[in-house]
């Protein structure tokens, strides 16, 4: 049964989604959050979608087990294949982050020329066009996978010369339709906004679906009375709030390179296998 006390469950097909977990931190302060990273199983981008739902019923089922109040899926990847599966799966809020990403890219927009860049798998979907459209139908989007960018985050190489000439080739068409919004759909390019800003030029805007992400789970939960009591609330928190930290695979790359994608230092990781 959930309760406002009851962790929110956050996935991903890696720690990628941390970058995610960074704004539910940032907005919801007083949520204790429990993510789930399929580091046995990264990455989803080039995954079939029948494979990338059976993971994702996998870790939904494991995030129920541990009594969450609503499911928030950090993957893009996993959000374009899987999101109606696993809300017609699971009785609690399932909350994605291509719906949430495209209403701010369309806020966003000022000439409603939009670009989206994401993994083979997001792309090849046509989720983030169809999200789009369903609010904004006259809009021009121009949509481009870009695989290498991922595998060059993880590795740091966030302004090296190599990302910059794969990031140049990857924009050329989005520069080439002006596009004046480019939604970042993928967990890994929010690490790569300074560069892509400085390739594209500061009026077109840098969309990532954190932050609107996490402000839509917070009115779906005060909508359901499901927000965790605050200091506000006449509550006093004694220790900070504990996140847990779960992975499919040995925690070292985890624990290596969460922190870049976190923003803080992660103490533990705990190890789950699934499948
Ligand atoms: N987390 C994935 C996404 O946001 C990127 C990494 C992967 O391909 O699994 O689409």
């Amino acid at each position: 049964m959930s309760t406002p006390s009851s962790p929110i469950g956050i996935f991903d097909s890696g720690i990628g989604g941390l970058t995610v977990v960074r704004e539910f931190i940032r907005q919801l302060p007083d949520e204790r959050i429990i993510y789930f990273g399929d580091t046995a199983r990264v990455p989803y981008g080039p995954k079939s979608p029948d494979t990338v739902r059976r993971y994702s019923l996998e870790i939904g089922h494991f995030l129920r087990s541990q009594d969450v109040k609503a499911i928030v899926v950090a993957c893009n990847t996993a959000t374009a294949h899987a999101l109606p599966t696993l809300q017609r799966e699971f009785p609690l809020p399932v909350i994605g982050v291509v719906e949430p990403g495209a209403r701010a890219a369309v806020a966003a927009s000022r000439r409603g020329e939009l670009g989206v860049i994401g993994t083979a798998g997001t792309i090849g979907s046509g989720a983030y066009e169809r999200a789009i459209k369903e609010i904004a139908p006259n809009a021009h989007i121009l949509a481009r996978a870009c695989p290498l960018f991922v595998p060059l985050v993880e590795e740091g190489w966030l302004d090296t010369e190599p990302t910059r000439l794969i990031a140049r080739e990857y924009l050329a068409p989005m520069k080439a339709a002006a596009v004046d919004t480019l939604v970042l759909g993928c967990t890994h390019y929010p690490l790569l906004k300074p560069l892509l800003a400085e390739l594209l030029g500061s009026d077109v805007a840098l969309i990532d679906s954190a932050h609107e992400t996490a402000a839509e789970t917070a009115r779906v939960l005060r909508a359901r009375d499901l927000l965790a009591p605050t200091n506000g609330d006449g509550w006093r928190r004694d220790a900070p709030v504990a996140h847990r930290f779960v992975a499919s695979d040995a925690p070292d790359h985890f624990l290596r390179l969460g922190q870049r994608f976190l923003g803080s230092a992660i103490a533990c990781v705990e190890t789950v296998t699934l499948g």
